[in-house]
């Protein structure tokens, strides 16, 4: 399929209107309900019910032990539903929605992709100028609302550019890469988006094959797994589904550290003081208010839980959120504490889906958070906005702050 001219198209770009490309989502978030604290519940749940049948028929799973058991066990705990839901806007290969031995096969050529020595390149050459671009614009200013200036936009802007998209193209991808995000919001818009960017994917997926670059398409065109290459509509989807799972995620666990951060000043100092505290800081904060709260699977046969007799069909809903709060785990769980001792959690997931950005994701927060505190010295919640714009983490399925308003030092 010939590639649509970039340069014709009257897209908006974006990053001139940052509410415009927010608002679907938080409108999204106040539908969904306001849910501040979800965690005083999921303790009586762990205690009572670990594995709780529900009004609507699913089986949530709460402890850490049996969230950790379900995702691991893919035989008996499958993928399904989560293949029917993502299909419509990520086409027919949505890898985290596939079972295995396809998904295993799936997984090994796109992981190629992923290799350290990627990563440690994308950082100094991809990551790091976007986020001092985006910072660019208001470290003049002496303040800025963090989420909608910054958090929402970087990790959108950091898939463009290991996708090695052309800048001249960006203007056309971005609201796309927004609205397949945004789906669950404004299904019609995602689904719309989700075409027209398999139809721009397949022009530079054909230009990629005759002329590789050292981008992360090449680099899917070349992968090769005992003397196979991916298909066409196997990068299509993997590309689709990298909008959701790698921005969004993103951005809201940004959101979360800097949220965890600024309402705990004494935290903040010492992270701005000494750097080297920067990956247990990121890894507590992703535990203690974890992006993506719940995940879905399906009982592949009849199954006992926890004492519970699951049919065979029935939806299961590893809590993940839950699971990083279990006490027999973690002690004073619900508080947020980047001294601890870091131990494993489920905010990636666990067994043969876990997150394979998680390594970027990783990466993406400390590079981000690190040149805001480089950057905006003296960084703190802007004193008057946040009494008025009462900034929270809220969300029932995602969490994210509603707004970060802050004040620091101008450059
Ligand atoms: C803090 C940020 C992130 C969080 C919390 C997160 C969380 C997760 C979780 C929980 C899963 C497993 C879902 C399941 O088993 O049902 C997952 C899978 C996945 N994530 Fe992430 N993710 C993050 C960032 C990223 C990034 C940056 C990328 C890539 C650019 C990415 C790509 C993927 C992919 C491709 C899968 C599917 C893996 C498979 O099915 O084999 N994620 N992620």
């Amino acid at each position: 399929m010939a590639r649509t001219d970039p340069m014709a198209r009257t897209d908006p770009d974006p990053a001139d209107d940052p509410y415009a490309a927010f608002d679907p989502m938080e409108q999204f978030q106040g539908v969904a309900g306001d849910l501040r604290d979800p965690y005083p519940a999921f303790w009586e749940k762990r205690d009572r019910t670990p594995v709780e049948h529900t009004a609507w028929g699913a089986y949530v799973v709460y402890p850490y032990e049996l969230v950790s058991q379900v995702l691991r066990d893919h035989t008996t705990f499958c993928s399904g539903s989560i293949r029917e839901l993502m299909s419509v806007v990520m086409g027919p290969y949505p890898l985290v929605g596939m079972d295995e031995p396809e998904h295993r096969r799936l997984r090994s050529l796109v992981a190629q992709a992923f290799r350290a020595k990627t990563l440690a390149h994308w950082d100094a050459e991809l990551v790091l100028p976007v986020v001092d671009e985006m910072i660019d614009r208001f470290a003049h200013r002496g303040r800025a609302e963090l989420v909608r200036e910054f958090t929402y936009r970087y990790p959108v802007q950091v898939i463009a550019e290991i996708l090695g998209l052309p800048r001249s193209d960006h203007p056309f991808f971005h609201p796309r890469a927004l609205a397949v995000t945004n789906v669950a919001a404004r299904p019609e818009e995602g689904i719309a988006a989700s075409r027209e960017l398999r139809d721009y994917f397949a022009g530079i997926v054909a230009e990629r094959r005759r002329r590789p670059g050292a981008d992360l398409i090449s680099e899917l065109t070349q992968a090769t797994l005992a003397g196979e290459r991916l298909g066409d509509e196997e990068i299509f989807s993997f590309l689709r589904l990298l909008l959701p799972a790698g921005a969004e995620t993103t951005y809201r666990a940004t959101g979360n550290f800097l949220y965890g951060l600024l309402t705990h000043p004494d935290q903040l100092a010492a992270l701005r003081a000494d750097r080297s505290l920067m990956p247990q800081a990121v890894e507590e904060a992703i535990r203690w208010e974890t992006p993506l709260l719940i995940t879905s699977r399906q009982a592949t046969r009849d199954v006992t839980l926890a004492g519970v007799e699951i049919p065979a069909g029935a939806d299961v809903v590893p809590n993940l959120g839950s699971a990083n709060h279990d006490p027999t785990r973690w002690e004073r769980p619900d508080e947020f504490d980047i001294f601890r001792e870091p131990r494993p959690h489920l905010a990636f997931g666990a067994g043969p889906h876990m997150c394979l950005g998680m390594h970027l994701a990783r990466m993406e927060m400390a590079t981000a958070v690190g040149r805001l505190l480089d950057r905006c010295p003296n960084l703190r919640p802007d004193p008057r906005r946040w009494e008025a714009d009462d900034p929270h983490i809220h969300g029932e399925r995602f969490r994210a702050p509603t707004s970060l308003p802050v004040v620091f030092d101008p450059a």
